[in-house]
């Protein structure tokens, strides 16, 4: 069994159906990056997986447990959808970061909610985990700066950080660099690419395609609320197979 598996997702709101069964499965280590037209449902998706919303059919299983199973019903209580979302970590295209927090505080407040204490020595490992993670991202110097005293991509790289703090098992990216200048978009992609290396597991909506094809093990091209084509990627963009998948590529190539 793959480790996230995702089984015939459905998704409607009102009477539009968003997500059509939409399935894949992705093993430890591996990136996943997802492409497809603006509307596909690649947003949804990510939302339905993290439970942001309930998506009204199908199957999520992480690392062997199943998380919701919507044949036993899509009720979930808030405690519920809290404790599923531990298993995943989203990075959204617009940072979302306290404005009121330094870059530590925003990296370590979840944390601290979670340990529930005012034990100074937990409260300190808390702080020094924060620090590396800030560390890694390369913003080791920016610790107690706020967002508006950062670049747009200090402030993705703060938010990346903030999403590894709970060690999720899988980490999600919703077009991380969409809202960024493009000298900004590197730094980003450096992050999320020095993640695969380190063996992360993760899922990236993502509109670069030079990157998707440099770094993910895996291409979904969703379409239409489903996965019109699936496959590495030397197949989706060296050679894809479907007349749907085509026609986007050469639209981007031309746009
Ligand atoms: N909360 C909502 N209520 C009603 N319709 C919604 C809602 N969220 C999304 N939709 C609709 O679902 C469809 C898919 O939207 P979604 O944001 O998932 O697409 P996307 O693939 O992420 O597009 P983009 O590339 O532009 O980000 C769209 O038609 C959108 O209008
Ligand atoms: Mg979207």
């Amino acid at each position: 069994m793959a480790f996230l598996e995702v089984k015939d997702l459905k998704k409607s709101f009102g009477g539009a159906e968003v997500l059509r069964g939409l399935s894949f499965s992705l093993e430890q280590g591996q990136t996943l990056s997802v492409i497809g037209p603006s509307g596909g449902g690649k947003t949804t998706l990510l939302r339905c997986l993290n439970f942001l919303e309930t998506a009204d059919g199908g199957r999520i299983a992480v690392a062997g447990e199943t998380i919701f199973d919507a044949s036993r019903g899509v009720g979930l209580s808030e405690a519920e959808r809290r404790k599923n979302r531990l298993h995943f970590g989203l990075v959204f295209q617009s940072f979302n970061l306290f404005p009121q927090y330094t870059a530590l505080e925003n990296v370590t407040l979840a944390p601290r909610l979670l340990a529930g204490t005012r034990e100074r020595e937990r409260l300190a490992e808390i702080e020094a985990e924060g620090a590396a993670l800030l560390k890694r991202v390369g913003l080791g110097e920016k610790l107690r700066s706020y967002p508006h005293q950062l670049s747009g991509g200090q402030q993705q790289r703060v938010a990346i950080a903030r999403a590894l703090a709970l060690r999720p098992e899988v980490l999600f990216f919703d077009e991380p660099t969409s809202a960024l200048d493009p000298e900004l978009t590197g730094e980003v992609l450096r992050v999320i690419r020095q993640l695969a290396e380190e063996g992360a597991t993760m899922v990236v909506v993502t509109h670069e395609m030079r990157f998707a094809a440099a770094v993910s093990s895996q291409v979904l091209f969703i379409d239409g609320g489903a996965v019109a084509e699936a496959g590495p990627p030397e197949q989706i963009f060296g050679s894809p197979r479907e007349e749907r998948t085509r026609r986007f590529l050469s639209q981007l190539a031309d746009g």
